[in-house]
């Protein structure tokens, strides 16, 4: 570990010197990015918020790079554990309330070898139609839009929801202010979040996109990956979501 720090620390130290020197950074811009940062981290969730949006999607390619299975992406900051058990076919609990596009996802999950897995703990969370979380935000009880499903004898899922919309990160703190002078939004496209879990395998977490939907080419998060931007198909009049994993061994 400390060889590991040393390794990285320096590397660290030495790309952001070469920023520096790139664009002739004054002690003045110094003093102001160690005040924002001071802020920053002075504002509560504020230093989590920006190291989310700028760096977690790095943590993810990481991963990426490592495993051979299905893209994984980064998780947010909004997963809670005790989500409703609804089996390998069931609905997520939703509120009648603004516009709720009725959607179907579902799937199956295999391992390197292609064989169907069953038995995986999938969550699955996602946003209100008001581009909330429940749980989270006011007024949503943690019960709806999330549930854990358990895969079948064959590796498959299936759940009833309502489709998710964009969501704004907090635009109104250092992070939104950094994005705004970098040029960028605080929005991220309307995206459904998964966990997949099960002894033996690794840990999975992974996020689905809508193909040509609103920011997806310009997630404040940087996060889209080609791989988890799926087009709706129509199946018996139903808006079918079609994400089915492969899983890398623990
Ligand atoms: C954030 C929120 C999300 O729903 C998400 O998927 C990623 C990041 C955030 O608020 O930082
Ligand atoms: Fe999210």
């Amino acid at each position: 570990m400390i060889e590991r720090s040393k390794t990285v620390m320096n590397d660290l130290v030495a790309a952001i010197r070469n920023v520096m020197l790139k664009h002739e950074i004054t002690n003045e811009e110094l003093r102001f990015a160690v005040k924002y940062l001071k802020e920053t981290a002075n504002t509560e969730f504020e230093l989590e918020l920006m190291m989310e949006n700028f760096f977690e999607i790095t943590t993810a390619h990481v991963t990426n790079n490592k495993n051979s299975g299905s893209a994984s992406n980064i998780a947010g900051p909004f997963f809670l554990e005790d989500a409703p058990d609804i089996g390998s076919e069931g609905e997520i609990k939703t509120l009648e309330e603004g516009e709720h596009l009725p959607i179907v996802i579902r799937g199956q999950i295999k391992d390197l070898a292609g064989k169907p897995i069953s038995g995986v703990k999938l969550d699955v969370w996602h946003s209100t139609p008001r581009g909330t979380y429940s749980g989270v935000h006011e007024g949503i009880p943690s019960e709806y839009y999330r549930a854990k499903l358990t895969t079948d004898e064959m590796g498959y899922y299936k759940v009833r929801t309502t489709k998710p919309v964009p969501y704004q990160i907090p635009d109104n703190g250092n992070t939104g202010r950094l994005l705004k002078s970098m040029g960028r939004h605080a929005w991220r496209p309307a995206h459904v979040h998964f966990k997949a879990r099960k002894p033996g395998l690794q840990e999975h977490i992974t996020q689905v996109y809508f193909n040509g939907e609103d920011y997806v080419d310009s997630d404040c998060c940087e996060a889209v990956i080609d791989e988890l931007v799926i087009p709706f198909v129509e199946e018996n009049g139903e808006q079918v979501i079609i994400k089915n994993f492969v899983l890398d061994a623990a």
